[in-house]
């Protein structure tokens, strides 16, 4: 893990210097004619029925207990690792020997690990994408997966159970927040075009911590329209869909979601570090 970390760091220090430089190209953005109400213009799939984000109303999900989520691989070194900013967030690719994987929970098969990325606010009255009980964080944190079986992440975008998301919420507080490791899950879309209906929602209960400038160093990133201050979709329609809530919290779960989250706090760490 040490070892890991300090490799995320050089990786992360060469690279930040690059996420400030030119991005490609893109067709849809945040504001004005490219903003989320014009996407379905482009993307016929941006206008589907059970597209994400939702608002989740906590009262009214269902309490289910599913298997205990079981992370593989989150330990282990990656052999390169790339940070870019692709002009609509700042995505970190890892290679590992063997990729980190995810399986369990309401997931069936196994998912390989493909990008973790972001999405903000221009202040810190928003930002997350997902909403609970219409109360938004100020960042949020997705982490990319795929089902194994389809071989690739392009191929499983074409299948209704091809991607997997893992979704933490960022807030800062002194208050030590003593939530367990629960979840809600949701079937969905992806939140940028072309939105497609093959993403099953992971969304962690329990928030990471950070501090106010951390959240604010990622505003200050660029694209070619200028600082990207804001990368979030707004509330979809749930359209009747069920939200589940799981309330089942295995004991020897916890360590490894734990250090899952200590992953991912490290290296979005070094990226305010920079
Ligand atoms: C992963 O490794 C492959 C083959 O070595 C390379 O082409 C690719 O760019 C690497 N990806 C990342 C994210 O470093
Ligand atoms: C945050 O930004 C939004 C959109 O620009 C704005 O409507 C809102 O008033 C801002 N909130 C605060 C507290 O500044
Ligand atoms: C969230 O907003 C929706 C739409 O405005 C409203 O129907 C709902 O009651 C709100 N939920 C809460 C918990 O305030
Ligand atoms: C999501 O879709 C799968 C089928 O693809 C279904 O088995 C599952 O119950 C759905 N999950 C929720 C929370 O509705």
């Amino acid at each position: 893990m040490q070892c890991y970390v300090l490799i995320l760091l050089l990786a992360i220090c060469t690279c930040v210097q690059c996420t400030n430089a030119k991005t490609a190209r893109h067709s849809f953005g945040y504001e004005g004619e490219n903003g989320p109400s014009h996407w379905g213009e482009d993307y016929d799939t941006c206008k589907g029925k059970y597209q994400s984000p939702i608002d989740i109303e906590e009262h009214l999900v269902t309490q289910v207990e599913l298997p205990a989520i079981k992370f593989e691989g989150f330990k282990s070194e990656p052999t390169t690792n790339t940070l870019t900013n692709n002009g609509h967030t700042v995505m970190l690719q890892l290679n590992m020997t063997k990729m980190a994987s995810l399986s369990g929970g309401p997931l069936h098969g196994n998912y390989i690990f493909t990008q973790l990325h972001f999405h903000w606010g221009s202040n810190d009255s928003q930002g997350s994408e997902d909403t609970i009980n219409n109360h938004t964080f100020p960042l949020e944190l997705h982490m990319v997966m795929y089902k194994e079986t389809y071989g690739s992440f392009d191929e499983a975008t074409r299948h209704k159970d091809g991607l997997a998301y893992l979704q933490y919420s960022m807030r800062y507080t002194m208050k030590r927040i003593r939530t367990r490791h629960l979840y809600f899950t949701y079937n969905g879309s992806l939140t940028t075009p072309p939105c497609l209906e093959v993403v099953t929602w992971i969304e962690f209960k329990m928030p990471i911590l950070l501090s106010h400038s951390q959240i604010e160093a990622f505003r200050k990133l660029k694209s070619e329209e200028g600082f990207m201050t804001h990368n979030f979709r707004p509330v979809q329609p749930l359209e009747g869909r069920p939200v589940w809530f799981n309330v089942m919290d295995k004991e020897n779960n916890a360590p490894v979601l734990q250090q899952t989250m200590g992953f991912m706090l490290v290296s979005m760490l070094l990226i305010y570090m920079r």
